[in-house]
């Protein structure tokens, strides 16, 4: 549904998100745990005419796209497929004129796409509830990008709660806000890796997840003996990853109400394992960060966030354990700007 009005100045704002654990989780129905950021993306300009047209600061070249568009993934230049991903979802019933900034590092895996995708639908005057307006911008993301991906990253940036993780169940599409104790500060490390393989990777994660599924039914439901009855040991894996780290979101999350960082950590070690041996997302830049981290003190745990294949790792430390890195803090949701 959208709401705009015309020749009214609009400003919306998205969060990014960090993951603090549950990554490949969420497209099988299973459990995450980001939190929304105190960095993110700005949508401002003046809703009118036909066109949705936009500059961006980190691109020379503007995003201009017609407010009946058939076929985002046509649009050049490669960022503003995500614009008209957007309102080929939203269909606004008139155009946009206006700028996007962000202080988002753009493709670092803290979900820069997702937050133009929330802070745009906004702007493009969408209405609805945080969930309604995180499934039209994960649709957004899937005919702009191809890459199937899952809901979590539209839900945390739109869902946002300060001061909170949320813990979401992403088969009941519920998000539980888990207080972050104050003595526990979560840093983001970027190591700057660029993530070009990301997409078709992904994918390939997402359809081993089916062919496990058509062998052990629901892997949010599954246990590790279904897993037996599988007969490809690189399926077994994948599926090893899933299902235990739906078990580590749990863990993490009861650690957290419970202020105890050392089994935080525990849980964050574990997932990075996991995804590095089990999942095979990351990377020898990423690994090499997290052991470093390990013999760091006052590190309670660190892993890497999102998707993999590059992009960030997440700590959770004693505050100032990591002097370099600035820790982030948990934001509310996107919102519009008055
Ligand atoms: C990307 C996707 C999410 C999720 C993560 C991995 O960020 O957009 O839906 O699958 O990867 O946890």
């Amino acid at each position: 549904m959208s709401g705009i009005r015309i020749g009214r100045r609009v400003r919306a704002w998205a969060p990014g998100r960090v993951n603090l654990i549950g990554d490949h989780t969420d497209y099988t129905g299973g459990l995450v745990l980001p939190m929304a950021i105190d960095l993110g993306t700005r949508v401002e300009g003046t809703s009118g005419g036909e066109l949705v047209w936009l500059t961006s600061a980190v691109d020379d070249l503007p995003a201009e796209v017609p407010i009946d568009i058939a076929d985002p993934m046509s649009v050049q230049p490669s960022w503003a497929r995500y614009v008209a991903g957007v309102v080929s979802q939203v269909r606004p019933a008139a155009g946009f004129d206006g700028s996007v900034t962000t202080t988002l590092p753009v493709g670092a895996g803290l979900s820069s796409s997702a937050a133009l995708e929330v802070a745009l639908a906004l702007a493009l005057g969408f209405e609805g509830t945080p969930l309604e307006l995180a499934k039209v911008c994960q649709s957004a993301e899937h005919v702009a990008s191809g890459v199937p991906c899952g809901i979590m990253d539209q839900l945390a940036s739109a869902a946002g709660v300060e001061g909170h993780a949320l813990l979401i169940d992403c088969h009941e599409l519920t998000v539980e806000p888990v207080p972050l104790p104050p003595d526990l500060a979560v840093v983001v490390l970027n190591p700057g890796e660029s993530r070009k393989l990301a997409g078709s990777a992904y994918a390939d994660r997402r359809h081993a997840c089916n062919r496990i599924e058509l062998v052990t039914g629901p892997l949010r439901e599954a246990s590790l003996a279904d897993l037996a009855k599988l007969d490809d040991p690189v399926l077994m894996r994948r599926g090893r990853h899933v299902i235990t780290e739906n078990e580590r979101v749990r863990e993490l999350a009861e650690a957290l109400a419970r202020g105890d960082g050392g089994a935080a950590g525990e849980a964050m070690w574990a997932s990075h394992v996991s995804l590095r041996d089990d999942y095979e997302v990351s990377t020898p830049t990423l690994d090499a960060l997290v052991d470093a981290l390990r013999d760091t003190p006052g590190v309670f745990g660190a892993r890497l966030t999102g998707a993999g294949f590059g992009g960030c790792v997440v700590a959770l430390t004693e505050p100032g354990a990591i002097p370099w890195a600035s820790p982030v803090t948990a934001s509310a949701g996107a919102r519009i700007e008055r």
